[in-house]
C-alpha cells in the first residue's frame, strides 16, 4: 500500500481561533500537502455561510486538512461531498453506526446535525488552485445542554447517539484514515463516490427551502447530479441545479 499523505504530520494545539484559518495561514507559509491541525478547543470556529460553529474545549473533534489537489477552482465544492462519505466511513468505523448527510455538508444523526465540513481555497496570481483547506466539526461529547440554547433542538452528538461516552482520539485517527484513503481516489473514481454520496444523502425526495441571499423559496429535491449539485424542482415546476457556492437547503419542518 502506498504511503499515506493525509495525516503523515498533525499537529495538536489547545486553543485557536479556529483550525482552518490556521491552516490557511499555514499554507500560505508553504505548509506540507496532508498537514492536520487538531483543536481541543476554537474561540471562531467557522461554518458555511458565515455561520459560526460552536466549538466548546473537550466536547468535539475540531480537525482540518491541508490539500494541494491539481484541480480547477470550480471542482473544489466537490470534495466537500468526497469528505462527507470519507467522514461518515470514519465515524463508522469508529462507533459502527453510520450517519447520513444533508447536501451538501452536515452529518446528521436522528434527524439532528452531528457536525459539519467547511472548506476553503486559496488561488495563485494566475487564477489557478493554490491550496485546499478542508475543516471538519462533529459534536463528540455534548449532552442537549452542553450546546447554545438556539442550537439545543437541532444539534446532537456522538455519546448522545451512541448512549456512550466516545473517545476523540479514536474518532480522529479513524477519520483521518478515512480522508486519506478518500484522497487517494480524488477525483479519479467520481462515479463510485458519487453513488457512495447519493446513498448517504437524506435530503433526496425531501420538501426543502432553497436559502440563497435573504430569500427562502420552496422545492423539492430530487436528485444530485453528477457534478454534486442539487437539482430542485420549484412550485411553478422549473427546476434548478444548486451549487453548494450559492446556496443551502434546509428541511421545510426542521434542521433536515
Ligand atoms: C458547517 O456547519 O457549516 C461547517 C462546520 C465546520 C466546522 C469545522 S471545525 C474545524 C474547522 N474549523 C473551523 O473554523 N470550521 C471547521
Amino acid at each position: 500500500m502506498s504511503q499515506s499523505i493525509i495525516g503523515r504530520e498533525i499537529l495538536r494545539l489547545d486553543c485557536i481561533d479556529s483550525t482552518n484559518s490556521y491552516l490557511m495561514r499555514l499554507a500560505a507559509e508553504g505548509a506540507p500537502e496532508g498537514l492536520v491541525v487538531i483543536a481541543d478547543r476554537q474561540t471562531a470556529g467557522r461554518g458555511r455561510r458565515g455561520r459560526s460553529f460552536q466549538s466548546t474545549g473537550g466536547l468535539g473533534l475540531y480537525l482540518s486538512v491541508l490539500v494541494r489537489p491539481d484541480l480547477p477552482a470550480i471542482d473544489v465544492p466537490e470534495l466537500t461531498a468526497w469528505t462527507a462519505v470519507a467522514v461518515c466511513d470514519g465515524i463508522e468505523a469508529a462507533c459502527g453506526k453510520r450517519p447520513k448527510v444533508k447536501w451538501i455538508n452536515d452529518l446528521i444523526a436522528e434527524n439532528r446535525k452531528l457536525g459539519g465540513i467547511l472548506t476553503e481555497l486559496a488561488l495563485n496570481p494566475d487564477g489557478t488552485l493554490s491550496h485546499v483547506v478542508v475543516g471538519i466539526g462533529i459534536n463528540v461529547s455534548h449532552k442537549r445542554e452542553d450546546f447554545d440554547p438556539e442550537l439545543q433542538d437541532m444539534a446532537t452528538s456522538l455519546s448522545r447517539w451512541l448512549g456512550q461516552a466516545f473517545d476523540r482520539d479514536t474518532l480522529a485517527h479513524h477519520v483521518i484514515t478515512a480522508l486519506d484513503e478518500m484522497y487517494r481516489h480524488f477525483p479519479h473514481d467520481r462515479q463510485g463516490f458519487l453513488s457512495r454520496y447519493r446513498a448517504d444523502c437524506v435530503t433526496l425526495g425531501q420538501p426543502v427551502r432553497v436559502l440563497a441571499g435573504n430569500a427562502a423559496t420552496p422545492a423539492v429535491a430530487e436528485a444530485i447530479d453528477d457534478h454534486f449539485r442539487l437539482l430542485v424542482r420549484y412550485g411553478d415546476g422549473s427546476t434548478a441545479a444548486l451549487n453548494s457556492g450559492e446556496v443551502s437547503v434546509r428541511g421545510l419542518w426542521d434542521y433536515v
